[in-house]
Order: C-alpha cells, then structure tokens, then sequence
C-alpha cells in the first residue's frame, strides 16, 4: 500500500502552510489548542491570547515559569492598540515604521487582556508579525494569537519547523512549516510611556534604526530591572553543551571535539583542527543572524563536539543582538 502523504504529515505534525491547514490551526485555536507558528524572526508556539486555558497550556508546554510574559501578535497595527489603554506617540511613530516586522512594543494594557498573558504586569507586549504564514493565521483566527518562541524554556528558539519538531516532538498537534526565518532573532522588545524608551531586549531591528526615529533609548540592565523585563534571565538561550566566550582566537584550541562558532575573517596563526562554522564569512551581521540559532542548534547536536567557542560580534546594529544572545547561552 501507498504511504497516504496527509496521514505522514499528520503523524509527524509538520504541514505545508495550504489554506487547509490555516482553516485547521484556526480550529484548534478556537479549541484552546495551540499551534507550531513560522514568524520571520523565529518560530512561535501560539495559542488564543485571550483564552486562559491556552495560555495556561503555552507556559505548561513550554516549561515556562509564570513570571515571564507572553507577546500578543496582531495582524495589523489597528488590532495591537485596541488592547492597549493608552498609546504613546512614539508607540504610534514607531509602529508606522516598523509594522508589519520584528518589534514588540509593551504598552498599558487594558483591562480584558487575561493576567496569564501579562504575568500580572499592568502593561502588554504586542507585536505585528509579517510573515506571510503568521498574518494569514492572524486574520483567518481574528483575534490575538500569545505566542513565545517555540522553544523549551531556556533552551536555544527554533528557526525551523523541524526545530520546533525537536523543541517542542507531539506536545503541539500542528506545527506550520513556513521554511527557514528570514531574521533569525527575536523581535526587538522597548517599553513605551510618555518617557524615555526602555530597551528590554535587543532583537531583529537594530536599536540605531529605533533611535533614528524616537531618539534616544535608555538600555534595561537584565535582571537588575527585573519588574520592567521579566524573562531576560542571565541564563538563556542555553545549549546543552558548554559555550565558552573568547576574546580573541587564539584561545581557541585546536582540538577535535571544539566546536567554532566564528564569523567573518576571525583568524588565527595556528591551523584549527575542529568543527568549524561561520555564521557569515563575508562579515554581514544580517547573514549571521539568520543563522545564529540554526548553527548554534548544529552544533550543540554534532556528535564529534564537546564544547563550544566563539567570540563577540562587532558591536553594532545586529552584532549588539547576537552578542546579548551569545553571553546569556555562555550562562
Ligand atoms: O520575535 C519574537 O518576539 C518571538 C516570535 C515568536 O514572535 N517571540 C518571543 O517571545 O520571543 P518570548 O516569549 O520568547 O519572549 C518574550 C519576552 C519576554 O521574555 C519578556 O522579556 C518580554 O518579551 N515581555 C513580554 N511581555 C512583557 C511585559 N508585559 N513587560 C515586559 N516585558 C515583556
Ligand atoms: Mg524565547
């Protein structure tokens, strides 16, 4: 007998994004169920961000302590404000600029958004996704979708749909392949009032291009500001093996079991004789971030390595999001 494709497909729980497999998502939505989500920054595991019982799920699924809170997505900004009690001018400018695409603004919420997906905080995170798969989910299911990376808490975020697969295996009954994330990092996540904008975490737009249209930014210390930024823990975006951090390459060594996460002309005198990964050998920080986790993942799951090293990025546009996101998987 014929393997019947949809029966491979269902069993593995990754589908092709087709108008019935977004009517199928929107079902199991409306259920409280949740769903595997490509967004272009990372993969997200979405469920009805106004439906306790999902949210209770996506912490539950994810391992996630109840203390970090969950980004609302919204198919257009229209929908985002709705739940917010007020909108700050630089909330508007900057959602003119950079909606549909990888920004999280945290507002004051309104009273409707359920207390699961603000961790009790009284302001919200939304975000405005532009992926295609993510805004026809978005506008076929009508409402806020609560959607975390799709990754077990701490672990490193899925860029993938077979990622997910390997984050989350059957705790998702769907997960939407939407092909590789064209950004790679999560989304840039700022706290707007009628004061100074806070960076709570550096992500897909750079905070020059932010600053370029609201001014300056003030950067939240992770953890120390703790209240502002939950879930910026120290420890984050963890590898199982350990990750070292190097200030130049020579302290490489140049062992089999090393795994090198390097990018651009990182050069050293003596020849490397481990596995070696750029993440962009031209040096495009664009490039490197699209490939950061997915390469990070590889190597955390080569068989022939033991430890990890790499070096900071240059400290600009992306290369600030990447470091952030390298220092916390260095524990
Ligand atoms: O790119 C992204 O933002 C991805 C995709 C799936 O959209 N989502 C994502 O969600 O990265 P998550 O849950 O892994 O990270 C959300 C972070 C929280 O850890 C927290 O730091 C911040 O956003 N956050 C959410 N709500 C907040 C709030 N009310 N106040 C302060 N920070 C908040
Ligand atoms: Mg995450």
């Amino acid at each position: 007998m014929k393997p019947d494709p949809t029966r491979v497909a269902q069993a593995n729980n990754v589908v092709s994004p087709s108008p019935e497999a977004i009517l199928r998502a929107v079902e199991l939505l409306r259920e409280g169920q949740l769903v595997g989500l490509p967004t272009e920054t990372v993969y997200g595991l979405a469920g009805d961000g106004l439906n306790p019982v999902a949210l209770a799920r996506i912490f539950e699924v994810k391992q996630r302590p109840l203390f970090d809170p969950l980004i609302l997505h919204f198919a257009d900004a229209a929908g985002a404000f709705d739940l917010a009690e007020q909108i700050p001018t630089s909330a508007r400018e900057l959602a003119q600029r950079f909606w549909p695409g990888p920004l999280t603004i945290v507002v004051r919420k309104k009273e409707m958004v359920p207390d699961l997906a603000t961790s009790g905080l009284p302001n919200v995170a939304l975000r405005v996704p532009s992926h295609p798969v993510a805004q026809a989910l978005l506008r076929a299911f009508g409402g806020p979708l609560a959607a975390p990376s799709a990754n077990r808490f701490g672990r490193i975020s899925p860029t993938d749909a077979p990622a997910v697969r390997t984050e989350l295996g059957e705790a998702v009954p769907l997960i939407l392949d939407g092909g590789p994330c064209a950004v790679g990092l999560e989304s840039t996540v700022l706290f707007l009032s009628e004061h100074q904008p806070v960076l709570l975490r550096a992500g897909g737009i750079p905070v020059e291009e932010i600053e370029a249209v609201v001014g300056r930014v003030q950067h939240a210390r992770p953890v120390d500001d703790r209240p502002l930024a939950p879930g910026q823990l120290k420890h984050h975006y963890a590898p199982r093996k350990p990750l070292r951090l190097v200030d130049n390459a020579g302290e490489i060594p140049s062992q089999s079991d090393i795994g090198w996460l390097a990018f651009g002309t990182q050069n050293r005198a003596v020849p490397f004789l481990g596995v070696m990964e750029n993440l962009s050998p031209t040096g495009d920080l664009r490039e490197a971030a699209a490939n950061f986790f997915r390469v990070l993942r590889g190597l955390d799951d080569d068989s022939r390595v033991g430890t990890i090293y790499a070096m900071a990025l240059p400290a600009q546009g992306l290369g600030l999001a990447i470091n952030e996101r390298l220092e916390r998987a260095a524990g």
